[in-house]
């Protein structure tokens, strides 16, 4: 038995959702580790459809310990809110399931404003670079963090330096304010918001790496829910078309404050084919009709901000990249019906840059978007794969392209997702017991 981290291996979106729901079943504990209410997923538990951004999937689960780990930035108007929805179905949220860090930083409004202003900037003006954020305020807040100047949930409870902390966050805020011709926000506004959502958010604070320490050792199983995707981490994602975090699995042992020998099975989401939303390279999109086709199929917008997904085929180069770099032990791949009827499917297997052949996404943003991708060419499959629940009930073409898929990347499949539906999968490895 073990713990199971499950980050994304592409640009987000690659169906994590479904596969959390199942493993946090299987779970005691469910930590989520980085981001914030960027992320978000639909669960269907027993006909009733529940919407998560920023708690943890267990947390609609009876009997599961939902957590907030340090490495997340909250939004505690988010939280409230998301809370009181869920109060709303008939979930109830109290420190008998839900546990946030006393040490994870605060979202403030300030934060969410800061996103949308230097976004509309970029949009408007050649100046600064359009990242195509969720304006969701949480690069401006993990800037604070790094910054030395952040509010975090502690800090609600203490009052006599909280005015200090204001104060520091404010010189900083207002001095970019002024520079970006906003109005300044006065010391009074701050102090109003933060003690107008202290008591909803201090019940559940909590000094997570203790309480998770206690848990392992008593043999609790412990689940590590990763949002967004390795190709969107800060240091080895497309930058600066990223998000403002570690999405990558050695995050999850950082942002809980669990070591990383307890981390167990690395279990990387892995979508049959390539999508991205928001700015930046994508060396296998197709802005053609098999675009248009993968992304109707494949239903393709985003959760959180309703965008169109851009679409594209399986880039064998990228996901190797993030097999190494999360440690993967095995993926769970998803949406392979997506690719159901189509004449010949592309995989990409590494690139040119200038008229030379390299093997993976080199580092530089100009290189990134120079890079042409090499394909091999497989032979699809007009029969449906949804809903296959094993091996035999798949085409010989897809089980060609999974097995090259697993080739390429270097990664075995543990799971194969073949629909939303909970128990369309087919399970080769059953990841909290490798
Ligand atoms: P931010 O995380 O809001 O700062 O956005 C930075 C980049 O990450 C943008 O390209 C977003 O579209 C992308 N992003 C953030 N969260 C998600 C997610 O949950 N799925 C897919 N992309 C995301």
């Amino acid at each position: 038995m073990t713990n199971v981290v499950v980050i994304g291996s592409q640009w987000g979106d690659e169906g994590k959702g479904k596969i959390v729901d199942w493993l946090s079943e299987r779970a005691d504990i469910v930590v989520r580790f980085q981001g914030g209410h960027n992320a978000g997923h639909t669960l269907v538990i027993d006909g009733t459809s529940y919407k998560l951004s920023l708690l943890p999937s267990g947390v609609v689960r009876p009997g599961k310990m939902a957590v907030i780990g340090n490495g997340v930035v909250v939004d505690p108007h988010a939280l409230i809110a998301e809370i009181d929805k869920l109060e709303k179905q008939g979930v109830k949220i109290s420190p008998e399931n839900l546990r946030i860090a006393d040490n994870a930083t605060l979202i403030l409004s300030l934060h969410r404003e800061l996103d949308g202003i230097r976004e509309d900037a970029a949009s408007n003006s050649n100046s600064g670079v359009k990242i195509g954020t969720t304006r969701r305020g949480i690069g401006p807040a993990y800037e604070d963090k790094v910054g030395r100047r952040a509010i975090r949930v502690m800090d609600l409870a203490d009052l006599d330096t909280l005015p200090g902390k204001v104060e520091r966050l404010l010189t900083h805020h207002n001095a970019l304010r002024r520079g970006l011709g906003e109005s300044e926000i006065t010391h009074d506004a701050i102090m109003q918001e933060l003690t107008s959502v202290a008591d909803r958010v201090l019940p559940f604070r909590e000094t997570i790496w203790l309480m998770l320490d206690k848990e392992r050792r008593r043999g609790a199983r412990i689940l590590f829910e990763g949002a967004q995707g390795s190709l969107l981490d800060i240091d080895h994602g497309t930058y600066p078309f990223v998000t403002s975090s570690n999405t990558v699995a050695g995050q999850a042992a950082a942002g809980s404050g669990m070591g990383p020998g307890s981390l167990g099975y690395i279990l990387g989401i892995t979508k049959a084919y390539t999508t991205r939303v928001g700015e930046g390279p994508f060396p296998t999109e197709l802005n053609d009709e098999i675009g248009q086709f993968l992304g109707e199929k494949g239903h393709e917008f985003g959760t959180v901000t309703g965008r169109k997904r851009r679409c594209g085929w399986f880039d064998a180069a990228l996901v190797r990249q993030s097999v190494a770099t999360n440690g993967i032990t095995g993926i769970a791949l998803t949406k392979l019906d997506v690719l159901d009827g189509l004449d010949e499917l592309k995989i990409c297997v590494g690139y040119t840059l200038d008229g030379k052949e390299i093997d993976h996404l080199p580092a530089s943003q100009g290189q990134q978007a120079r890079v042409e991708p090499v394909y091999i060419t497989l032979e699809g499959w007009k029969e449906s794969t949804v809903g296959a629940r094993s091996w035999a009930d798949l085409p010989a073409q897809a089980i060609k392209y999974v097995r090259q898929v697993e080739e390429l990347i270097g990664a075995p499949v543990a799971l194969l997702s073949t629909s939303p539906e909970r128990d369309d999968t087919i399970l080769v490895t059953d990841p909290f017991e490798d």
